[in-house]
């Protein structure tokens, strides 16, 4: 993730819970009053003292709710609905800056400006309060639009209300004009991403995330590769195949060096080199990205991450070669390597702005592992992989959660620390429900692995109408991490109060390598439904539950589960539909 990337993450992160957001805001009053002072000894203005006298009741009045917003996530303080309102809109009252005004402050001690629509922003103690400050300074005196418009994840929420907090006046029409002129110029560097099917349920176009229709999902043991769902943090990289060259070796640093200094690579290959010296194999496997389910998560206080519903998972057939293999070609014996070494590292050809790369790592057990099916794959359902699914070469670590299975892979490092990128060690954590953004220490839980076990209903969707004329099939997914297989999928009808036991669809999969997700379907006559109602009323609520073959079960309640990232909801899933007669 790139330096300027995280920090607006960081933002986010501090800004996300009221507990962390009030506490701000009321730390933030000394700042802004310095912030206020040093810009109008520049610039006298009653209004602006005018509306420093308000945004200062506003700073004191959202500090003193403080107390009451901890009670409830989802009520909004006035100031909040004004930042939301406001953000690089023009603001009344506020003084009119020109562009040569906020290229004037570009440093620290002239103070830092910055521009972000209509709006102009005092940024200065951000920058010199943050770790990821260095990065906001390449938008110094200038427009952050651009930027924003590169890796528009900036456009969130949380961002614009932090911005709104160094709001200090606005851009004179005729600059604001000028810049739109000369962005609309600037390169969008997701302008060469892949087209995409339309049928895929497209929850962020720019980095595209998008999941599988649920209905297609259950259509297919095998999600045909238009119709995988797709979680990119970055702009896809578009690569030839012929120079293709992924680089493998150690990592010879102690752990106070430098990495980038002691990076040994002892080999490169091609793409044709992969194909032709290692033996292929093609091996079924599910991938889930760890936020499936998120928005269930939702309903019961908000988290942060893209709003997944339920098919932020599909199940292909990877063909390339065992990772293993390759990792034994490097020239040092299994067992040397077990015993110097512990983590595999890979490093995708995508990157942000600033040059980061995205990159996760495994265990070096499993990636040895002959039973672990750890693949570098070229093709997903014998078709050679899209881009969007990280051709030319991806990894796909069977049973594990999506954000390991790197794509675009360019680099595999074995080391004997995990990875030290921002995927590894600050997300991708789960913590109890008690831990917030203001109090959480990624250090004191491990990165995800394994998926718990997991299932959904995809027919019917939630909130959907069935008819009581006929028998109707309900269907969906059934899926557990770590080569597990799923023994039950139970179903009630009556939210949980009787339950009956599902079908599975037969598949060729075998312990311990059951890699893919079992497909489940219930038929319910009439009567059955009609006896589900319980004469109460004409609504059902459907709730479904998997039992893996480690008797692992789905835990019942989401707030059982809940935690600040949003990820690893296996809690069981209910839905809600209508009945006609
Ligand atoms: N690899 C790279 N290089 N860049 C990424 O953004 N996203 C990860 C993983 N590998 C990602 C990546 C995540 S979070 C998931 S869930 C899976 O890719 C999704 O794989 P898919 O898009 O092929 O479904």
């Amino acid at each position: 993730m790139g330096g300027q990337q995280l920090l607006w993450k960081q933002i986010a992160r501090h800004l996300s819970s009221h507990e962390s957001k009030m506490t701000k805001l009321a730390s933030s009053a000394p700042v802004l009053l310095r912030r206020r002072e040093r810009n109008r000894d520049e610039k006298d203005d009653s209004k602006y003292r005018q509306n420093f006298t308000f945004m200062a009741i506003g700073i004191a009045s959202a500090a003193a709710a403080a107390p009451f917003a901890l009670s409830d996530s989802r009520k909004t303080t006035k100031h909040e609905e004004i930042i939301n309102h406001t953000a690089g809109k023009r603001v009344k009252n506020l003084p009119t800056y020109r562009l040569e005004d906020v290229k004037a402050h570009k440093t620290v001690e002239k103070g830092v400006w910055m521009i972000f629509g209509e709006g102009v922003y005092d940024v200065t103690e951000f920058v010199e309060n943050h770790p990821g400050g260095k990065t906001v300074m390449l938008a110094a005196g200038g427009d952050v639009g651009p930027y924003w418009n590169t890796y528009s994840q900036h456009h969130t929420e949380q961002v614009y209300d932090m911005l709104e907090e160094y709001r200090i006046g606005n851009l004179h029409p005729e600059d604001v004009k000028k810049l739109n002129d000369t962005s609309r110029s600037v390169r969008d560097a997701y302008s060469n991403d892949p087209k995409r099917h339309p049928a895929l349920l497209v929850r962020q176009q720019k980095p595209f995330n998008a999941e599988t229709p649920p209905l297609i999902a259950v259509q297919n043991q095998i999600t045909p590769q238009p119709f995988f769902f797709v979680r990119n943090h970055m702009p896809v990289p578009d690569i030839k195949a012929e120079d293709y060259r992924l680089h493998i070796g150690v990592d010879r640093k102690t752990s106070n060096q430098d990495k980038d200094d002691s990076e040994s690579f002892l080999r490169s290959l091609t793409l044709d080199d992969l194909k032709e010296k290692f033996k292929p194999k093609t091996v079924e496997a599910t991938i889930q990205c760890s936020g499936n389910r998120r928005d269930d998560f939702n309903k019961l206080k908000e988290v942060k991450g893209l709003k997944w519903s339920l098919t932020a998972i599909s199940n292909g057939t990877w063909t390339g070669v065992l990772l293993r293999d390759v990792l034994l070609s490097l020239g040092l014996s299994e067992e040397e390597m077990r015993l110097k070494y512990s983590h595999v590292h890979f490093e995708g050809y995508d990157s942000s702005d600033d040059g980061t790369a995205y990159e996760a790592s495994i265990p070096l057990h499993k990636a040895l592992s002959p039973e672990a099916d750890v693949l570098l794959a070229w093709a997903l359902n014998d078709e050679t992989l899209s881009r969007d699914h990280g051709y030319p070469i991806r990894v796909v670590v069977p049973g594990v959660v999506g954000a390991r299975c790197v794509k675009w892979l360019k680099k595999i490092t074995v080391s004997d620390e995990e990875s030290r990128s921002h995927w590894q060690q600050k997300d991708y954590r789960m913590f109890h429900s008690s831990i917030n953004w203001s109090n959480v220490d990624w250090s004191k839980s491990p990165s995800v692995q394994e998926c718990p076990v997991q299932c959904a209903i995809c027919i019917p969707s939630s909130d959907s109408s069935i008819k009581l004329d006929s028998d109707f099939e309900f269907k969906g997914y059934a899926y557990s991490g770590g080569g597990k297989g799923i023994v039950r999928v139970d179903i009630s009808l009556d939210g949980g109060d009787t339950w009956h036991q599902t079908d599975l669809e037969d598949t060729d999969q075998k312990a311990p390598n059951e890699y893919g997700w079992r497909l489940w379907s219930f038929n319910a006559s009439p009567e059955m439904l009609k006896k589900s109602l319980r004469g109460k009323s004409s609504e059902l609520e459907l709730v479904v539950k998997a039992t893996d073959s480690s008797h692992n079960v789905m835990p019942k309640d989401a707030q059982d589960v809940w935690n600040i990232r949003g990820i690893m909801n296996n809690s069981w899933h209910r839905i809600k539909i209508k009945v006609q007669n």
